[in-house]
């Protein structure tokens, strides 16, 4: 660590240092950087008072790696050229706040077959084989695991490896660990054999749920049956930005309604929020999520939208039909044991049809777990093996 910080130390060096009204000047690798005393009192933390900063006083003292400055109160205050390097001098867009997570490899139908599979017992104690789980999860938005049990509860042993998990709302109550299993009397079209066109869920809240683990414990013995559909929402995206740019801006740029509503003894709710088709980060560049769900989509709120109706459909209609293109979705069918991982704001997930017969079983378990809870767990890992 201590050598990492020297390196850091001289790559920057200070040229010039002076206090003038209030304002620390500072010439960092030959750039002037202009500091309110406010900001230096802040966050060299000496006090926690948001209120007041005592002054600055003229007196400084610097040298090419720190300066130090006196505060009216008598404190002193160190400011390495590392310390200013960290604030100042390295661009923080959005796409680098977080480890990882500016690496996103667009993929199509030919990726079926390169799918990585982390090892379910490994992933439970050795950290490397999760932080290479993240770095798949970041740059693919998709992953298998195998060595599962096939049995109900094998997800809630990821808890504490992926940091915490969410709890979601559905039609069969409030849980972290939902289920996904063909029944007589379904309550949801999730619990049907009936086709299910490329979604995300919990579209209709407003902090959706990045990420989501299906757990296969019993299956469709027959061929196809009981498969779903995956796809790559951002590769597709990006082709209808290059195909029809004024389909693009249309998706991205109005935010339309989704809804979700139960009305049952154990399980009452009503959801409402609004997202752009196609949500875009800070820089309006890159697609950061997709929300779609023609089952969670609100009609009514479509016709306040400024494009003509006819316009969004039409724009609405290309990127769906792309989605749904052979050359963009990939059907994998789970077996008993293995567990689906993928990002849900990019991965839409659907399925073809299957006849839901007599004795034959289509269970899955499933879970959600946030980006912060990775980003979380991530970070403490890796300041784990830096030690
Ligand atoms: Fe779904």
């Amino acid at each position: 660590m201590a050598r990492r910080l020297s390196t850091v130390a001289a790559a920057y060096q200070i040229a010039f240092a002076k206090v003038e009204k209030q304002t620390l000047s500072v010439l960092l690798n030959n750039v002037e950087r202009r500091i309110p005393a406010a900001y230096v009192w802040d966050h060299k933390r000496h006090s926690t008072s948001p209120k007041t900063a005592p002054s600055l006083a003229p007196l400084i003292r610097w040298d090419p790696t720190q300066v130090t400055v006196n505060w009216s109160t008598g404190d002193q205050s160190e400011i390495s050229a590392e310390w200013l390097a960290k604030h100042f001098a390295i661009p923080e867009k959005q796409s680098q706040r977080f480890p990882g997570s500016n690496g996103k490899i667009h993929w199509g139908s030919d990726y079926f077959s390169k799918i990585p599979t982390f090892d379910f017992q490994t992933l439970l104690k050795n950290d490397q084989h999760l932080l290479d789980l993240f770095d798949q999860l970041e740059s693919h938005g998709i992953l298998l695991v195998s060595g599962a049990k096939a049995e109900s509860g094998q997800l809630r042993l990821l808890d504490a490896r992926f940091g915490w998990l969410r709890y979601t709302i559905n039609h069969a109550g409030y849980s972290n660990l939902m289920n996904v299993k063909t029944v007589e009397n379904p309550t949801t079209l999730a619990n049907t054999g009936r086709r299910l066109h490329l979604h995300v869920d919990f579209p209709f809240v407003t902090y959706t749920t990045s990420f989501r683990c299906l757990h296969c414990i019993q299956q469709v013995p027959r061929p196809r049956a009981g498969a779903g559909w995956y796809c790559d929402g951002f590769a597709v995206a990006d082709h209808l930005r290059k195909e029809d740019p004024r389909a693009f801006d249309i998706l991205s740029s109005y935010p339309i309604e989704f809804a979700d509503s139960a009305q049952r003894e154990h399980v009452q709710f009503s959801t409402k929020s609004w997202h752009p088709m196609l949500k875009l980060d800070e820089d309006k560049k890159q697609v950061e999520g997709v929300y779609i769900s023609n089952h969670a989509q609100s009609s009514r709120y479509l016709a306040r939208l400024k494009p003509s109706l006819f316009e969004w459909y039409a724009a609405y209609y290309q990127y769906t039909r792309l989605l749904h293109d052979p050359r963009f979705v990939i059907e994998v069918k789970l077996e008993p044991g293995q567990i689906l991982v993928f990002e849900n704001t990019r991965v839409l997930h659907g399925r073809p049809e299957f006849e839901a017969r007599k004795g034959e079983v289509r269970h899955l378990e499933s879970i959600c777990f946030d980006r912060d809870a990775v980003y979380a767990k991530k970070r403490a890992l890796l300041a784990k093996k830096a030690a």
